[in-house]
């Protein structure tokens, strides 16, 4: 039987063309009205001149980066993805999966002021991936991680484990996504066992809606880490 994290990348081969549509229709309610301003002014509130965008689909965020002149490289592991957003931004757009970057098999380049995963950490175990993330920030550097709010998402189970995203209610043909659900100190176990220290915590919400649209996590490099 093939594990949850390959059946993962494996459904955004098949989504990739729907993923496109319903980003840049913008029938994602929750992210134009809250979650992408939110994460572009966690971005821009730590001036950064360089970004990384780990698992950036089809590349909105890079768009929205060289709007503000700030030099932005992604990286996603499906191709067809990476096609589109290579097509839509000058910024390079790199080509690998999580597991290649963990064994430094493609060279994204290092020394960023910052790295983003925007609903991009969706997998059980992202110790290895942060940590290979933080090898690449530049001293002082910090990632910037949005993601499901457990607690929104949780249904009465707020525990670490395995759920299914079935994109009902999206427009096309959607192929149903394992994503793993993870408790609020466990996000904060797994960056500081990865060299982080948790900078900031935001629960982005819409005014009309009674829980938060995503969980937004700042974390910086420890000086300690890697010495
Ligand atoms: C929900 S989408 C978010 C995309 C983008 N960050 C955004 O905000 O629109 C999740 C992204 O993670 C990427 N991804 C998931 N698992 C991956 C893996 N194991 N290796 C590389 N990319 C992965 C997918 O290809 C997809 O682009």
């Amino acid at each position: 039987m093939p594990d949850p994290e390959s059946t993962l990348l494996q459904s955004w081969h098949h989504n990739a063309r729907a993923w496109i549509e319903a980003i840049r229709s913008g029938t994602l309610a929750s992210r134009v009205q809250v979650t992408d301003q939110a994460m572009v002014l966690a971005v821009l509130g730590r001036q950064p001149e360089r970004v990384l965008d780990l698992g950036c689909g089809e590349g909105w965020l890079l768009r929205a980066l060289t709007e503000r002149g700030i030099t932005g490289v992604g990286v996603d592991g499906d191709a067809t993805l990476v096609e589109a957003a290579r097509a839509a931004s000058a910024s390079p757009v790199y080509l690998a999966s999580y597991a290649d970057l963990v064994e430094a098999k493609v060279d994204v380049g290092r020394d960023y002021d910052l790295i983003c995963a925007n609903f991009a950490l969706l997998h059980q175990d992202i110790i290895a991936l942060l940590a290979a993330m933080n090898a690449l920030l530049a001293p002082g550097g910090a990632l910037v991680i949005q993601t499901l709010h457990p607690w929104s998402v949780a249904a009465g189970d707020y525990q670490d484990g395995w759920r299914e995203e079935t994109f009902a209610g999206f427009n096309g043909q959607w192929q149903p996504m394992p994503w793993y659900l993870r408790t609020l100190s466990s996000w904060f176990n797994a960056l500081d066992m990865a060299g982080f220290c948790l900078a900031a915590l935001q629960e982005p919400q819409h005014p009309q809606s009674p829980v938060p649209q995503s969980l937004l996590l700042v974390a910086e490099k420890r000086s300690d880490h890697n010495k």
